[in-house]
C-alpha cells in the first residue's frame, strides 16, 4: 500500500493535460499585449455560453463579483432581501450586501443539504428582492420550486459547472447564474475568475458595463460600476480546460460511485444524497461522521487532504454576526457543519487511493 499524500484537489494533473495548448496561448497574449478583453476573452464567453446552453455568458474577475453584477444588474434594488441558505460559502452572501442589500438566510434540506424550498417561499415577502438558491457540492438546487415567483432568482452555480437537473444544465436556472474558475472549481482557471450566465441580453449588457466601469465603450460611464474583467490569460487557460471539462466531469463522477461502492456498508459514515433528477459534478464529495474533528484528524495524519466545507453556516461568520441569528437560528444547517467532511475528489484520483482514503476513514470512524 502506498503512503503518499492524497490531495484534496490535484491540480497539477489537470495542468499536465492542458499544458500544450495553455502554454503557447499565454505566450500569444504576451506577445499581442491583449491582456484586457483580448479574443480569447470573447471566444471563451461564448464556448461556455454555448457549454451551459444559456444565451450569454459575461466574464468577470471571480465568482464573487459575479453574484454581486448579477443582483445589481437583475435591478435587485439595494435595501431589499436575499434570500439564501445558511450553509454556503460566504461569498453568496458578500454578495448580496455588497449589492446593498440584507441578507435572510434560511435554513436546508436535512438529506441533500441544499436550500429548504419551503422555508425560502415562506421567507419571501414584501422586502425580498432575489433568491439566490446554491447548487452546493456540484448539484443543482430545486428550482422548479422557484419559478413564476415574483422576485429575481439568481443561480449560485459556483461549484456546479456540467451539472444538470431534470437534464437542464446549470448555469440556466433563474434570471441569471454567477460562476466561479476560482482554480479548484470543476472548471478552474490560474488565478481569480468567474462569470455571469443569463438569457436575458438586458442582463448581459448591464453586467458587462458594471464589470467595466459602469460602461460598454471606453470613457463612457452610464452606471456606476467597478472593475471586474476576466483577464486574457486567464480565458486561455479556461478555453483548454472547457474542452476537457465533460471528460473531468464523468471521471468525478466514477469516483463519486466508487466511494459510494466502498463506504456504503460503513455505517456510521452518511454517503451524500443526490436529489431525484440531478446528475451532479461532485465539485466536493462530502459525507457526514460522529467526531468529525477527531476522524478529520486521523486522515490528515495519514497525508489524506480531507477538508469541512463550510465550517461556519453564514450566520456564525463574525461577517454577520449583525444579522443577531445565533446558534440554533438554523439546526439542520448548524448540524451540518459538525458533522460534514469532504474527501479527496478530482478526475485522475486513483481506485488506490480511493481505496486508502476509505480504509483510513473506516479505521477513524471505529467501524
Ligand atoms: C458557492 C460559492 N459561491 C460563490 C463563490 C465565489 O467565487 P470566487 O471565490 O471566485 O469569488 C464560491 C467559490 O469560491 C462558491 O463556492
Amino acid at each position: 500500500m502506498t503512503t503518499d499524500n492524497i490531495p484534496l484537489v490535484d491540480l497539477g494533473l489537470q495542468h499536465a493535460q492542458v499544458r500544450d495548448d495553455v502554454a503557447p496561448g499565454i505566450a500569444a497574449v504576451l506577445e499581442s499585449g491583449a491582456f484586457i478583453n483580448g479574443p480569447d476573452v470573447g471566444a471563451f464567453e461564448q464556448e461556455y455560453a454555448a457549454f451551459v446552453g444559456a444565451a450569454h455568458t459575461v466574464g468577470v474577475a471571480n465568482g464573487t463579483d459575479a453574484l454581486e453584477l448579477a443582483l445589481r444588474a437583475a435591478g435587485v434594488r439595494p435595501g431589499s432581501e436575499v434570500v439564501m441558505p445558511a450553509n454556503t460559502f460566504i461569498a453568496t452572501a458578500e454578495a448580496a450586501a455588497r449589492a446593498g442589500c440584507s441578507v435572510r438566510l434560511v435554513d436546508c434540506n436535512e438529506t441533500t443539504a441544499l436550500i429548504d424550498a419551503d422555508q425560502t417561499l415562506a421567507a419571501i415577502g414584501p422586502d425580498t428582492g432575489a433568491v439566490i438558491p446554491v447548487d452546493l457540492f456540484g448539484q443543482v438546487a430545486p428550482f422548479e420550486a422557484f419559478v413564476d415567483l415574483d422576485v429575481v432568482v439568481i443561480e449560485d452555480a459556483a461549484q456546479s459547472q456540467g451539472a444538470t437537473r431534470h437534464g437542464v444544465s446549470a448555469g440556466t436556472f433563474g434570471n441569471a447564474a454567477g460562476t466561479s474558475f476560482y482554480p479548484g472549481k470543476n472548471l478552474g482557471a490560474y488565478g481569480d475568475a468567474g462569470a455571469v450566465v443569463t438569457d436575458d441580453p438586458a442582463i448581459a449588457e448591464d453586467v458587462r458595463a458594471l464589470g467595466g466601469h459602469g460602461g460598454t465603450k471606453k470613457y463612457e460611464h452610464r452606471l456606476v460600476g467597478v472593475n471586474s474583467r476576466l483577464d486574457t490569460i486567464q480565458a486561455v487557460v479556461l478555453r483548454a480546460k472547457l474542452r476537457r471539462l465533460p471528460e473531468w466531469n464523468e471521471k468525478r463522477r466514477q469516483a463519486a460511485d466508487r466511494y459510494a461502492e466502498l463506504l456504503g456498508a460503513v455505517e456510521p459514515v452518511t454517503l451524500p444524497v443526490v436529489l431525484d433528477g440531478n446528475v451532479p459534478v461532485w465539485h466536493l464529495y462530502v459525507v457526514q461522521v460522529d467526531r468529525r474533528d477527531d476522524v478529520l484528524a486521523a486522515l490528515q495524519a495519514e497525508g489524506i487532504g480531507a477538508g469541512i466545507h463550510y465550517p461556519q453556516p453564514v450566520h456564525l461568520t463574525g461577517a454577520f454576526a449583525h444579522l443577531g441569528l445565533g446558534a440554533g437560528s438554523f439546526p439542520v444547517a448548524e448540524r451540518l457543519a459538525e458533522r460534514i467532511l469532504s474527501l479527496p475528489i478530482y478526475p485522475g484520483i486513483t481506485e488506490a487511493q480511493q481505496e486508502r482514503v476509505a480504509s483510513v476513514l473506516t479505521k477513524a470512524v471505529g467501524a
